[in-house]
């Protein structure tokens, strides 16, 4: 088959060296926004008077047609044909005649393969924006139900201090927060028009760039035509945002995976998003929370693709940048499947508030609230965290907890202590007295629920 480029070829390349080179296997995914793409540009080409009304009107209408066949699944695509671009452009001839050649006037791959993966993106980003609002929904949903729900917190994985867990569920609502405002704010360059940049230097024809980019829904144009098909940067912004936000989702997956365990028994996964072992009955796997932790390997592996292809290259547009698309379709494909995951599992998960209650009075986290008391009756901290260490050291010792020891003992470890610490140091207590803004009291959680739901409209 001869090529659209081929006029300067005195020899075709073999087919194994054509299916090399060529994208169209995976980027046949960006059918629509090349379309979209055309249209824009024919648009805009018949209005600059650079195509007649005629050829503009017959060059859309078999440009319509396409759409409804790739919408059909109607469209044979070539490897000798390599991308999408030039498929769709051969498809256009076959369909309206040599007319269609006319496609490509003022216009390369170059600055169409670009506008693609905006147009694209841009779309990909708002669905991904939406999903990740819903999956804080759930958080959200989990949250209020458990503001009350007293939890051990940790530090270095070791208990540190009694907290709600809602507040502990709420954490991850605000670190979505800021995936989300991030994706937002990288819009901006994502939201930018690089058509009519042509392979790289502009073009002679009188093509007005602002009005394709206003057919395509873009708020900005390039202003330098090599930088438009030179970089890749909004790519790899994304696959950025996308890494942060599935670290996230990577830590609290890990969290719902050791709550599921007989160690922990803090929730249970639902049946629906939990599988079984093909040769011991009893386990109930949370693989659905391990696939996610295990593909923010793949995510970051993304990232750090791209940035090594893009690293070396020299002005402008070169083949290497055709290996910007995978990557970035894998990670779409991940991120879109694995939040309604989450948020699946984290909607019909159930709380074991009688083991998370169990854990918090069998413990040493209310240490802090023995020093504190110690602190507030005027003794220096560092001597209240001294005496308390003290105390402790002797509970570990007889094997009981600090709410075990009798008055007359903590008396003699300070003066300062009176029968209210009995009070003070129940779990309860001591999450409910943390009422500094964002802490733990039942008060601060539910105003942080508030600005939850009034984020999410609700
Ligand atoms: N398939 C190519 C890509 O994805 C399209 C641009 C090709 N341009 C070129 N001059 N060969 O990057």
């Amino acid at each position: 088959m001869t090529k659209l480029w081929g006029g300067r070829f005195q020899k075709s390349a073999e087919q194994w060296v054509d299916e090399f080179g060529a994208s169209i296997h995976f980027d046949q995914k960006l059918v629509l926004e090349d379309l979209e793409g055309s249209r824009a540009h024919v648009k805009m080409l018949g209005a600059c008077k650079i195509l007649s009304d005629e050829d503009t009107a017959l060059i859309l209408s078999g440009l319509d047609t396409l759409e409804d066949k790739a919408l059909a699944g109607d469209l044979e695509y070539s490897t000798a044909n390599e991308d999408i671009h030039l498929n769709l452009e051969k498809f256009l001839i076959d369909e309206i005649g040599p007319v269609g050649g006319k496609l490509h006037t003022g216009r390369s791959r170059n600055d169409q393969v670009a506008t693609d993966m905006h147009l694209y993106l841009k779309n990909r980003v708002h669905e991904i924006i939406e999903a990740v609002g819903q999956f804080q929904g759930a958080i959200v949903e989990q949250a209020e139900q458990h503001v009350e729900t007293i939890v051990p917190g940790y530090t270095h994985l070791q208990r540190a201090q009694p907290i709600s867990f809602g507040h502990h569920l709420l954490t991850y609502f605000w670190m979505l927060q800021r995936d989300k405002d991030r994706l937002t704010e990288s819009m901006k360059r994502i939201d930018m028009s690089p058509l009519g940049a042509g392979a790289m230097s502009g073009t002679t024809f009188p093509i007005d760039r602002e009005m394709a980019a206003q057919h395509l829904g873009f708020s900005a144009v390039y202003p330098n035509s090599i930088d438009a098909v030179s970089d890749r940067d909004f790519i790899v912004e994304f696959l950025s945002n996308a890494s942060m936000l599935m670290m996230h989702m990577s830590r609290f997956a890990e969290e719902i995976i050791l709550w599921s365990s007989e160690e922990f028994r803090f929730i249970e996964l639902d049946d629906t998003f939990a599988t079984g072992s093909s040769i011991m009955p009893q386990k109930k796997n949370p693989d659905m929370a391990e696939l996610i932790r295990g593909k923010t390997g793949r995510v970051y592996g993304n990232l750090f693709g791209l940035l090594t292809t893009l690293k070396g290259l020299p002005l402008a547009y070169n083949k290497d940048m055709q290996e910007d698309k995978e990557g970035m379709f894998d990670t779409v494909h991940t991120l879109m499947g694995s939040l309604p995951i989450f948020e699946g599992m984290v909607r019909t998960m159930t709380v074991r508030t009688d083991s998370m209650e169990k854990a918090v009075s069998s413990d040493f986290s209310n240490a802090t609230e023995l020093a504190d008391y110690l602190a507030s009756k005027g003794m220096p901290f560092r001597e209240a965290h001294d005496v308390t260490g003290k105390l402790v050291f002797t509970c570990i010792q007889r094997g009981h907890y600090l709410l075990d020891l009798p008055l007359d003992e903590m008396k003699a470890a300070s003066p300062l202590i009176d029968g209210d610490i009995y009070e003070t140091l129940k779990p309860r207590t001591a999450v409910d007295r943390r009422k500094s803004y964002g802490g733990t009291g039942f008060g601060q959680v539910k105003i942080q629920l508030q600005q939850a739901k009034d984020l999410l409209g609700r």
